[in-house]
């Protein structure tokens, strides 16, 4: 079974094709898959403006979808599933993927499957080469959601904890921008730490020792900018000075970045070996565009190793949005009996959900 994936939630298009035998238990395999990301064109701007982001989608979907299906040596008519991102994420950058799917289950006359981009990003690590087995402690870092989950299998997701606020991928883009970084910081950000000093400055970790799984990054960003604000001797309670980051110099920006990125990795560490010990689970997963970040990586390592926990992550390249990761939670879920062909028959209404609770997912087919 051929399952085309389409992800337009934020900003990248991404379009895959995975192939799957429903009943076996051979893992899915992905074929080919192809990602255009707008960062470029966001940079401008300081952050996503959605009504590009949408425009843009609609301009790169259909020549992906050629390019993925040119790559599996496939067209159209070899697709038996088309899934798309259905939420949560931009109203209006969904709206192009759902329309495009849907259109094109009605065309070819396919299901179509609405995926829970958080799923996606969930199931990612399955499509790496050391792929995780069930169950797992999930810690969910994106640029919109800081989650732990306990996952019992595809569909049973249980949220353990998650930020009261902003997002990790959010500390990270928010505290970039004070030091002059481009959008999304969080990249950036993670270059300039490398030849910063991660104790230069006491930053605070939030809710680390609160005893429950949740995060609150909302103040670390503050903490920056009072910090980068008394770095400049400017007035504390002014606008930050427009030459910030030129005055500060190099060195000073790259040990606020390492400074900065150490408090939201000591955290995020943190928080999931707690989760580990309250559910006594061995193995964890970590997923979203923050598990790309190389110190939360090695800090990770270092302590689960100790506790001889194992850890898993998606390839590199698909920790951030794409794809795959939509055409693999599709395929996980046929795999898992979870969708039957009778499901998704082709009409030609569809609804997003750009507000979604992962934990609603466990309801649904189980
Ligand atoms: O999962 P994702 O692509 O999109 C969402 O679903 O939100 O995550 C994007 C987020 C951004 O905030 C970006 O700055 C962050 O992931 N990110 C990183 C790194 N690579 C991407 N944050 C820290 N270190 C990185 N290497
Ligand atoms: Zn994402």
């Amino acid at each position: 079974m051929r399952i085309l994936g389409i992800e337009s939630s934020c900003d990248e298009t991404g379009v895959a094709l995975v192939e799957v035998t429903p009943g076996a238990s051979t893992p899915p395999l992905l074929r080919s898959h192809a990602l255009h990301s707008q960062i470029s064109m966001h940079q401008a701007y300081g952050g996503v403006v959605p009504e590009l982001a949408s425009r843009d989608h609609i301009r790169r979907v259909l020549p992906l979808t050629d390019e993925v299906l040119a790559g599996a040596g496939c067209t159209l008519s070899d697709v038996d599933l088309v899934a798309y991102t259905q939420g949560p994420g931009l109203a209006g950058a969904l709206l192009v993927g759902a329309g495009v799917a849907v259109a094109l289950g009605a065309a070819l006359q396919r299901p179509v499957l609405g995926i829970h981009h958080l799923e996606g990003h969930l199931l990612s690590p399955f499509l790496s080469a050391d792929p995780p087995a069930f169950p797992f402690v999930a810690l969910l870092v994106s640029g919109g959601h800081t989650q732990l989950m306990r996952v019992d299998g595809v569909g049973h997701y249980t949220l353990l904890g998650e930020t009261i606020d902003d997002a990790a991928g959010e500390a990270f883009d928010k505290s970039a921008k004070l030091l002059g970084l481009p959008y999304p910081g969080g990249p950036g950000l993670s270059r300039l730490a490398e030849h910063g000093n991660p104790q230069a400055y006491a930053l605070p970790r939030p809710l680390l020792r609160s005893g429950d799984l949740d995060f609150s990054f909302a103040g670390l960003k503050t903490a920056v900018l009072t910090q980068v604000k008394r770095l400049l001797s400017a007035d504390l309670s002014g606008p930050l000075p427009a030459d910030a980051a030129l005055v500060l110099g190099d060195a000073v920006r790259a040990d606020v970045a390492a400074s900065t990125q150490a408090a939201i990795v000591d955290v995020l560490v943190a928080k999931s070996l707690s989760a580990l010990t309250q559910t006594g689970l061995q193995r964890l997963v970590v997923a979203g565009g923050v598990g790309a970040n190389r110190r939360l990586r090695e800090q990770l390592n270092a302590a689960c190793a100790r506790q001889g926990i194992r850890v898993h992550y998606p390839e590199m390249h698909l920790c951030t949005d794409n794809g795959a990761m939509i055409a693999m939670a599709a395929a996980m879920r046929v795999q898992a009996g979870l969708w039957c062909p009778s499901d998704g028959v082709p009409g030609h209404s569809f609804a997003v959900r750009p507000r979604w609770p992962l934990s609603e997912l466990s309801a649904v087919g189980v």
